[in-house]
């Protein structure tokens, strides 16, 4: 590989930067770092800025710039909100949903309705806060209705690969070290072709290069309380665990077993 030196200076002072973030003002004289940032500014500005920016400030920025979106003037002209995501944004972990419902289009945010209290239970289970984690859908606008009907309709495979890149750019910046897809919309949306939940669930597959655990839709859940189901998608989740190298206490194990 031929690199310049002036590219391989850029390359020192960006890393040098980055790791400078955090310091206190004082660790490093102020002349030394201006010489720093004229270097870089110099060949790299847009690079760096982006590898010195927190990822809360690179989710804030994108979230501004969704916030524009009208790739989809049907959508844009129904919504109350874009619902763009929420959680910590650097989770280790990050549930994808399908598309948001009235009550996330009002709030403007994920999961916020019945479904999505099941999930934010379902995490807490896990072993976590709904905090810990990182939600959000395939698609960021509430799929449309016919006037007076209010009930939620899936979301076309158009609209999702439309959307597609801004979950790809949420995802590269959380750098998550595995999805969880909820349902059989989410994941045909993610992999581009529709697939079949009952033999889609409880296997990893891949996404963006990350693992992907497809698992049941909370709204199933909620249609379908069984042990049976439950246990179904507490099994996923204990997979999920158990890649994220989290303890499982013996009584998680055997949530939703039969007595
Ligand atoms: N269902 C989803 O898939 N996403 C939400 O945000 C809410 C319900």
């Amino acid at each position: 590989m031929n690199i310049k030196p002036f590219d391989q200076a850029v390359s020192l002072a960006c890393n040098a930067l980055a790791g400078l973030r955090d310091s206190p003002a004082g660790s490093l004289p102020r002349a030394s770092r201006a010489s720093l940032e004229r270097l870089v500014s110099a060949k790299a500005a847009p690079a760096v800025a982006a590898a010195s920016r927190s990822k809360a400030e690179r989710l804030a920025a994108l979230h501004a710039e969704m916030s524009h979106c009208t790739n989809c003037p049907h959508l844009v002209k129904n919504r109350s909100n874009i619902v763009f995501g929420v959680g910590n944004p650097q989770a280790r972990l990050m549930f994808v949903g399908e598309a948001p419902g009235s009550d996330e289009d009002l709030q403007g945010e994920p999961f916020v309705g019945k479904a999505g209290q099941l999930l934010t239970k379902i995490i807490e289970v896990m072993g976590f806060q709904r905090t810990d984690v990182y939600l959000a859908n395939v698609l960021k606008c509430r799929p449309d209705m016919p006037p007076g009907e209010g009930d939620n309709r899936k979301p076309t495979p158009g609209e999702m690969a439309t959307c597609l890149p801004y979950l790809i750019r949420q995802i590269e910046i959380i750098e998550p070290q595995c999805l969880v897809a909820l349902g059989a919309t989410a994941m045909e949306g993610l992999l581009g072709k529709p697939v079949v939940m009952r033999e889609a669930r409880g296997h990893w597959h891949t996404f963006q290069g990350l693992p992907l655990m497809a698992t049941y839709h909370p709204a199933y859940l909620l249609h379908k309380p069984s042990l049976s189901e439950k246990r179904k998608v507490w099994e996923d989740m204990l997979l999920v665990l158990e890649r994220l190298g989290e303890p499982i206490s013996t009584r998680q194990r055997g949530f939703f077993l039969p007595k």
